[in-house]
């Protein structure tokens, strides 16, 4: 097996708010190998941000709690300096975020934004070096004429290439671990599609590890190769990709799952999206923290389950519900689909 590249262990950050701590990742532990990709899933509030932002340090703050430990091959990087973590991040773990408008300064050329971004961690280029570098990295993710391209300012660009620009900055210092936080969300379809195809190129091509956060089952089925399903702050359920749509195992990932739009069937009348809100991480309910929502609650949720291997056939594969696997197996059909039943 190949060695992981990153491993989280045990990950918690709170905030200390004025209402309260909130306890926005809880216990999250993860590997991430060279070449794959780890997609993290769930709904708004879930704490996939916070989980990606806490292994680059980006959530450091005075009133942060972080426990845990964030092992980059071997080196720890909770209680890493500041000075060294800057350097970890864009030459080690890239990151790209939703809204590469708010990541591109508009005032400056995106080449030199690149430029900089190099040459702040190679005081050893010069700057036509850097900037040969930066024109190579527009081509690989796909700008027309980069050679002109790089002197536009990013309002010049299309939102699909100035998130291609933002992959290409990201990857100039050529990092072994890239985190893309919701990279297409922002962008329709078509480009959507063709910055998955990039990604998963990139990944190919350079054994680049990745963790891509989405809420969108649609992209993690593009390209993952394995699933975390967050909940409240917590890991629900993970496994392969064909672990996780073909055998899911926790309702909540049968939700999303449901209200996965499918093309190639009408949608059951009985499987809606999941009922309520995802509830408040202040006012957690007692034990399994999905029970406001599950139609198959019975008197064991009251207890947390852990994150278990429940299926002797797939150890890997890691859920917290207490449902057995044969009844899960039989619950999770909705009028012959995997979906979460709507509550009666
Ligand atoms: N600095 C902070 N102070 C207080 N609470 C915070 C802070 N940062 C995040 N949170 C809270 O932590 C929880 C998890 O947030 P996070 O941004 O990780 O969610 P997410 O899963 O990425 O959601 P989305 O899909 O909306 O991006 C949220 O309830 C959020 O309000
Ligand atoms: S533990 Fe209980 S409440 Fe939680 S998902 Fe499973 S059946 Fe539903
Ligand atoms: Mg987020």
């Amino acid at each position: 097996m190949t060695e992981p590249l990153l491993c989280v262990r045990d990950l918690r950050v709170g905030f200390v708010t004025e209402t309260g701590r909130v306890q926005a990742a809880d216990g999250v532990s993860f590997d991430v190998a060279p070449g794959e990709v780890l997609a993290i899933v769930g709904e708004s509030g879930s704490g996939k941000s916070v989980t990606a932002q806490t292994i680059i340090g980006l959530t450091r703050s005075p009133n942060s709690r972080i426990a845990g430990s964030v092992r980059l091959r071997g080196a720890e990087l909770i209680d890493a300096g500041d000075d060294e973590l800057r350097k970890v991040r864009g030459e080690q773990i890239g990151m790209v975020f939703q809204d590469p408008m708010t990541s591109f300064n508009p005032v400056y050329r995106v080449g030199r934004q690149i430029v900089e971004a190099v040459r702040a961690h190679r005081r050893d280029i010069g700057n036509s070096e850097a900037r040969e570098i930066a024109v190579e990295m527009l081509d690989s993710v796909g700008i027309p004429d980069p050679a002109q391209r790089i002197d536009d300012y990013p309002h010049e660009f299309s939102g699909g290439m100035r998130q291609r620009a933002m992959i290409a900055m990201a990857l100039a210092l050529e990092p072994e671990l890239l985190i893309a936080d919701e990279p297409t969300t922002a962008l329709d379809v078509t480009v959507q599609a063709q910055i998955l195809a990039l990604l998963e190129r990139l990944n190919r091509e350079r054994g680049l590890a990745t963790i891509l956060i989405t809420h969108d089952l649609g992209v993690v089925a593009e390209v993952a190769d394995r699933v975390l399903v967050m909940y409240a702050g917590r890991v629900v359920e993970q496994g392969t990709l064909d672990e996780i749509f073909y055998d899911p195992q926790h309702p909540y990932t049968w939700g999303l799952l449901g209200s996965l739009t499918r093309i190639d069937r009408d949608r059951p009348e009985r499987l809606p999206q999941i009922s309520g809100a995802p509830p408040s991480l202040q006012s957690l309910p007692q034990g399994c923290p999905f029970r406001p929502r599950c139609p198959h609650e019975f008197d064991r949720c009251p207890e947390l389950p852990g994150l278990d291997a429940r299926l002797a056939e797939a150890p890997a594969h890691l859920d917290r519900c207490w449902l057995e696997p044969e009844e899960k197996r039989e619950l999770r059909q909705v009028e012959g689909q995997i979906g979460l039943e709507a509550p009666k």
